[in-house]
């Protein structure tokens, strides 16, 4: 009997099943969108039950469309979009809030808080990350100081929390395990990337108790076995990471100094630093990579809030295009964006610069200026803003960063990943499967079932298509890279102005 992969990649805006083959390449996909909750201005929420039963039905959909059952699938690998939390009640299995987004930003003040506090510091140290609303931490705090109930029943130990992979194993194993890798751990704010367990300091610091938490694992291992009713069979969870670590591992960025990016709703690039943390200088954070038969392998991260949604708001916000793909041959129906610039801040700006109170910005706007020059501004800003991390990644690191892998949705656009690489400079990678995210998790769980022998046979699988090389004239290049920081100082002291 043919056997593949299951992999589960719960996204922020859609939950996915996409089932492997052997070779690496896609058999089979099913995809849910997910409902967005904005209750207040600035808040964004899921529905963990929708989250749960859209993506177990993704899973029968993509294993069955093709006459598959749970006997094919020789292992389950979970990817989900990080920070998210959830908490639950551990013996009805009822979440006591909606999962609270990573871009959520409710928990801006007290973060604020904590900087006037001078936390900053040992936070870093000891998670890696700068302290921030995007993190799980503030917003597991914020849960249990705001809804009614919940800190009482906390302290009786009637409730736990995880990110989205332990809330589906959760799930998948009917309460039982309640576990999370190291990679969506790291991202929590509560968990020590040097010892690498749960922090007592930063748990006192929040007020969660310790007794809330899932058990933390590697990355590649059997986990436990399905439960439900979804396949009759019981197949081995054997793969877990958050998805940017996920699409590093799919991206076969498995030696110190391999970059990827990943352009998705945000854009997430990821440089494996090897098996030491680096402490970033320049407002990466650290974060773990991946841990595989125990041996722990880290990342510098940088991260940008606003990546395709810029496009997704030129079509449902301001109406200039019909479908995301036409976003191409309307910016390339101008050869300039003729000194406009467009930082789309829609949720504050991200690393390098980290300020919450920025907002999306436009300059260099005249009588002359159309919806193309706006498109094209909008691309172009993906680009700039990855060649910000690209340079805080080369400096932190020192390391020259020679090739950038791509991929996600907008890598489908030749505009975008031509211009990213003329203004890195830096040849950019497109591969065959740019659903690497996925990739990446059923590399992890086929890895531990022996689905693929070693990292040699994964290796083989991942195949190169297109590669873009830099433009020689690098003048009029330098000149635009100019302008964009122009712009970001001037968003900077408008947003400090406040
Ligand atoms: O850190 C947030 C990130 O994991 C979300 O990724 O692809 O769901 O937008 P995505």
């Amino acid at each position: 009997m043919e056997k593949y992969i299951l992999a589960l990649d719960q996204g922020t805006t859609s939950s996915r099943a996409i089932v492997f083959n052997k070779k690496g390449k896609i058999y089979s996909v099913a995809q849910k969108e997910i409902t967005q909750y904005f209750p207040k201005p600035g808040w964004v929420e899921h529905d963990p039950l929708e989250i749960w039963s859209k993506q177990a039905g993704v899973a029968a959909e993509a294993t069955t469309k093709k006459g598959l059952n749970g006997k094919n699938i020789a292992a389950i690998g979970i990817t989900n979009q990080r920070e998210t939390v959830v908490i639950w009640d551990k013996h009805t299995g009822d979440p006591i809030y909606n999962a609270i987004v990573w871009q959520d930003k409710r928990t801006s003040d007290y973060c604020d808080q904590l900087k006037a506090d001078g936390k900053e510091k040992m936070i870093q140290e000891k998670t890696g990350l700068v302290i921030d609303s995007y993190f799980s931490g503030t917003k597991v705090k914020w849960i249990l100081d705001n809804v009614e109930g919940a800190r009482e029943k906390a302290n009786a130990g009637d409730l736990i929390l995880g990110t989205m992979d332990s809330w589906l194993i959760w799930n998948f194993t009917k309460g039982e395990l309640h576990v999370t890798d190291v990679t969506n751990a790291s991202r929590t704010m509560l968990f020590n990337i040097h010892t690498m367990d749960w922090d007592d300091d930063l748990l006192e610091l929040f007020d969660i108790p310790k007794n809330m938490l899932p058990e933390v694992k590697d990355s590649s291992e059997v986990y436990g076995h399905t439960k439900t009713t979804v396949f009759a069979s019981k197949i081995p969870i054997a793969g877990i990471a958050g998805d940017q670590m996920a699409a590093l591992f799919g991206q076969m960025c498995t030696e110190k100094g391999m970059v990827k990016s990943t352009y998705g709703t945000g854009c997430f690039m990821l440089m494996n630093i090897g098996d030491k943390p680096i402490i970033s200088k320049n407002k990466l954070l650290t974060t773990v990579a991946w841990r595989i038969n125990g041996k722990t392998e880290y990342a510098l991260e940088g991260s940008i809030f606003i990546g395709g949604a810029v496009v997704q708001w030129l079509r449902d916000g301001l109406g200039i295009i019909k479908r995301s793909q036409d976003i191409e041959n309307l910016a390339m129906s101008v050869e300039s964006t003729d000194g406009v610039y467009f930082i789309p801040a829609f949720a504050g700006i991200g690393a390098p610069y980290w300020d919450q109170e920025a907002k999306g910005t436009m300059f260099g706007i005249t009588r002359g200026t159309t919806d193309a020059h706006i498109a094209r501004a909008s691309l172009e800003a993906i680009a700039y803003q990855t060649m910000d991390i690209l340079k805080a990644m080369e400096a932190d690191s020192e390391i020259d960063i020679g090739e950038l892998r791509v991929d996600g949705g907008a890598t489908v656009n030749d505009m975008l990943m031509q211009f990213q690489s003329d203004v890195l400079n830096t040849t950019t990678i497109r591969p065959k499967v740019t659903e690497t995210t996925a990739l990446g998790a059923a590399y992890l769980a086929g890895l531990a079932v022996g689905f693929w022998k070693d990292m040699e046979e994964i290796q083989a699988t991942w195949k190169e298509d297109v590669k873009f090389q830099p433009t020689k004239d690098q003048d009029k290049i330098q000149d635009g890279i100019k302008g964009w920081y122009r712009a970001i100082n001037a968003l900077q002291s408008w947003s400090k102005s406040k």
